[in-house]
């Protein structure tokens, strides 16, 4: 007699961006102007013949493409709700219907393909009231194929709708695109990815730290294709997922590290963030992923002192978004700007091969630290416009090394020899005092921005004074908390 064990057979887990693919325009993460247009459309039954979803990988456009057509096919009317359990509500979002046509461009991009499109929207439809015909990657026809596709645009068969998705938008022939409505897909924000993520796991009981859950978005560079499926790796793990997991998985480089090397560069310790960079290295990251990271970061930070109240725009975790507002008082806006500059010339110069490796990074974090800003003529910085007038009062002698003030004044930053000079000009006391020991961010016709500590402020009226004074025009002294 046969003792046959019966082993159970292992339980085959649906990917979650298989499982948690959206059913209703409502369902789309982010995405929210074309959400808003689609539903118009839709309420108002002024649907087009044919549209162009642009956007990178993984932002919902062949999701969006399917829930077009199950809204104008459900059982239960057209409309931007489809009921999701008729049999076209079904079997649509499976990519299995035979009135929906998915063409995929990219590995079926013939005029072959195009022939057969053409025979599908002339045959009657067997079980929808709209046919549906997905072109995706659809740069990537031939040329054959994109004049005959151009054809049938030019007069599009009623009862057909035509749902063309690309990556890359500029690759599309501006005859096929000017006779489509556009939609634009954009890179979801860290924001939108963590809360959806945050859905799945709770859904899907998978145990993740909020700092984790963060990472991960930010890893995902606003797809959340990619974002989800790193989820469905992590959760294999079959434990509660660590920010550490995160960075492994993702490859990046963890957040905090790219953060000590980008502060430790601003706030002058070479040393610690020549070890930064070692230590990137020595986790397995490319030279080029280190400076795009730190490129990154000078980015943010050039941002955070220009317009503070875009901290939404940042690729940060919230830990990371105050790491880099504090950050932004360490340099002047034109010393960012050079930093920018040798980290930019440093990638070129990895692209090209001309140095390689530690010995490179090594030379740009060195060449970085050293960063001052340009003569001011050189430099156009948008938003510091420093004119400065010099006093009819003061000495033959500039108060500022950008005299002489033009008529009309172009941009032109303060340098550190001017924010000197002018110090200089300050008679001794407390407001010079105090002034010397900040650090100079801007100055322009009616104010003069420095980072220091609160103390500073008190100040404020006594140094507005003796700033006119040296200046010849009301200045206002505006400090930023260090
Ligand atoms: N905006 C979104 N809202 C909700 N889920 C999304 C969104 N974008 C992507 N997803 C998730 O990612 C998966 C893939 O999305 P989809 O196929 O729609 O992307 P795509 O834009 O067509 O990408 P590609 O350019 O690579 O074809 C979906 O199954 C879904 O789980
Ligand atoms: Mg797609
Ligand atoms: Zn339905």
């Amino acid at each position: 007699m046969s003792t046959k064990k019966s082993i159970p057979a292992p339980a085959i887990e649906r990917a979650i961006t298989a499982k948690y693919r959206p059913r209703r325009i409502a369902d789309l993460a982010g995405q929210s102007v074309l959400k808003a247009t689609l539903t118009s459309a839709l309420e108002r039954g002024m649907v087009a013949a044919a549209y162009l979803f642009t956007g990178p990988a993984g932002t919902g456009k062949t999701s969006t493409a399917r829930i077009l057509a199950a809204s104008l096919n459900c059982e239960e009317g057209s409309g931007p709700e489809p009921c999701g359990v008729c049999g076209n509500c079904r079997q649509i979002p499976l990519g299995d219907h035979p009135d929906i046509l998915e063409i995929d461009a990219a590995s079926n991009g013939g005029i072959d393909q195009i022939r057969q499109l053409i025979e599908f929207v002339a045959t009657r439809a067997i079980r929808a009231r709209t046919k549906v015909v997905v072109i995706d990657e659809c740069h990537q026809l031939s040329t054959a194929a994109s004049n005959a596709l151009l054809k049938t645009l030019e007069e599009p068969p009623a009862g057909v709708v035509f749902v063309l998705a690309t990556t890359e938008r500029n690759a599309v022939l501006e005859t096929i695109r000017s006779r489509c409505q556009e939609l634009s897909f954009r890179p979801l924000s860290t924001d939108e990815v963590q809360a959806n993520l945050k859905g799945i796991c709770e859904e899907e009981g998978i145990v993740i730290t909020e700092t984790a859950l963060a990472e991960l978005a930010r890893a995902s560079h606003g797809g959340l294709r990619d974002a989800q499926s790193l989820l469905g790796q992590l959760r294999v793990l079959g434990r509660a997922i660590a920010t550490e997991d995160v960075w492994e998985q993702a490859s990046a480089i963890p957040e905090p590290l790219k953060h000590s090397l980008l502060g430790n560069l601003l706030k002058g310790d070479l040393l610690s963030a020549l070890e930064d960079a070692r230590e990137m290295l020595s986790r397995g990251h490319q030279v080029d992923e280190v400076l795009a990271g730190l490129r990154g970061g000078v980015r943010d930070v050039m941002l955070m002192q220009l317009v503070p109240a875009a901290d939404g725009r940042l690729e940060a975790t919230a830990a990371g978004k105050h790491r880099i507002t504090a950050l932004a008082g360490r340099r002047s806006y034109p010393e960012l700007q050079v930093i920018a500059e040798v980290v930019a010339r440093g990638m070129q110069a990895n692209h090209n091969r001309a140095l390689r490796g530690a010995t490179l990074l090594d030379l740009v974090i060195m060449e970085a630290s050293q960063a001052q800003p340009v003569a001011p003529s050189v430099v156009a910085a948008p938003v510091v416009t420093a004119r400065v007038v010099v006093a009819e009062e003061a000495s033959e002698e500039p108060a500022c090394a950008l005299a002489p003030a033009p008529a009309s004044p172009p941009a032109a930053p303060v340098g550190p020899d001017a924010w000197a000079s002018l110090l200089s000009k300050l008679p001794a006391g407390r407001v010079r005092e105090k002034l010397e020991a900040a650090t100079f961010l801007n100055l322009s016709d009616s104010e003069l921005v420095v980072v220091g500590p609160a103390s500073l402020a008190a100040l404020a009226p006594a140094a507005g004074k003796a700033l006119s004074a040296v200046l010849g025009r009301p200045i206002k002294l505006v400090r930023r908390a260090e």
